[in-house]
């Protein structure tokens, strides 16, 4: 019999039951409010099924769940997500849930307090994990891989960022190619993530990075290799959508002598640029992105000429798609 206070699996319609609190007990009703805040007033006589003690406030380690199932896997992230608590563990495979906000968890602080940890001493974390890859490499001096998948939007490539730079901390030798390791990144995005409908900032293409360590644990080089590249982006948008940063940047922060050598206007004025009728993205500084761009050229050994003919060749690239063509009969 549920009293006031339990907490019970309800069936939501959807195929995955939902969790609920009971809250009064009549004379033969019960009054629950599931975990959407819906109320439900269910007959007494129904058999509801009780909550798993470790789903009532959830767990660490999904491992630990006594309800291991769709429900409690989801219903123990909710719990965790609605105290802000972003990471959990199952056993060693580390769940994100998008925070959608800057959270102050990726300080040197606490690089520090997750360094040289067993996965599990500490509150779930995405430096955990990296962590435990960079101790299992010096320990057992074998390759370590990280697999980061999830839908569109879901943080692969933030967390990716994250590892790294947990990586480059902990090898911390403030060397060059720790800083290039770093900086390929704003490089490789502007030219392969794009505005879609599910992510400002969305990776259009995939990536295999691997790092090597010297013997002392410190980062002596990187390789990254790229998979799929949506090319047709360059010429075509879905509506609400953008083509790769790089055009937009380049066209709101390159300097207007620079522009006008490659006679550029602004975005609006190119057929490659309008067909998803958004130029802007809210939140991504055109203007700051071209400069940090051109800095993380500058850190990658790209020279002023190398630079120069990416620009002429993105140029080339607006430009032919303005060239309009007439049909003639003979
Ligand atoms: N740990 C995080 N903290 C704060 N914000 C985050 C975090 N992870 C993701 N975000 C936010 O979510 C957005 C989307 O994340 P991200 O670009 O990493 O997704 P993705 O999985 O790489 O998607 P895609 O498959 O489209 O490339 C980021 O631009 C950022 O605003
Ligand atoms: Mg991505």
């Amino acid at each position: 019999v549920s009293m006031k206070g339990d907490f019970v699996w309800l069936d939501s319609g959807s195929g995955v039951p939902i969790g609920a609190e009971v809250k009064v007990t009549d004379a033969g009703q019960l009054y629950l409010i599931d975990d959407d805040g819906k109320e439900h007033k269910v007959n007494k006589k129904v058999t509801l099924r009780s909550m798993h003690p470790t789903s009532v406030k959830g767990v660490d380690d999904m491992i630990r769940l006594g309800d291991l199932n769709e429900a409690g896997l989801l219903r123990n992230l909710l719990v965790r997500h609605k105290e802000g608590i972003i990471y959990t563990y199952t056993g060693s495979i580390l769940v994100a849930v998008n925070p959608y906000q800057l959270l102050p968890i990726y300080t040197i602080e606490q690089v520090q307090m997750y360094t040289d940890r067993r996965l599990g001493e500490m509150p779930p974390h995405v430096f955990a994990i990296a962590d435990n890859c960079y101790f299992n490499m010096r320990r057992n001096r074998k390759n370590q891989c990280c697999v980061i998948s999830g839908e569109s939007g879901a943080g692969k490539t933030e967390s990716t960022k994250l590892m790294l730079q947990f990586l480059a901390a902990v090898s911390s030798q403030h060397s060059w190619i720790e800083q290039q390791v770093l900086e390929a990144n704003p490089i490789l995005e502007a030219f392969g993530n794009a505005k879609t409908i599910r992510n400002d900032n969305s990776s259009r293409f995939g990536k295999y990075i691997d790092i090597s360590f010297t013997d002392a644990g410190a980062i002596e080089g990187a390789r990254i290799e790229q998979y799929l590249l949506e090319k047709s982006r360059v010429c075509r948008q879905a509506p609400e959508e953008r083509n790769y940063h790089i055009f937009y940047y380049m066209l709101a922060g390159m300097p207007a002598e620079k522009k006008k050598s490659l006679s550029l206007g602004k975005a609006s004025d190119y057929n490659y640029l309008t067909m998803g009728k958004c130029t802007n993205c809210e939140g991504r500084e055109d203007v700051m992105e071209y400069s940090h761009l051109c800095s993380a050229l500058k850190i990658l050994m790209f020279s002023e000429d190398d630079s120069w003919e990416l620009f002429k060749l993105l140029a080339a690239v607006l430009h032919l798609g303005n060239i309009k063509f007439e049909g003639q009969r003979f």
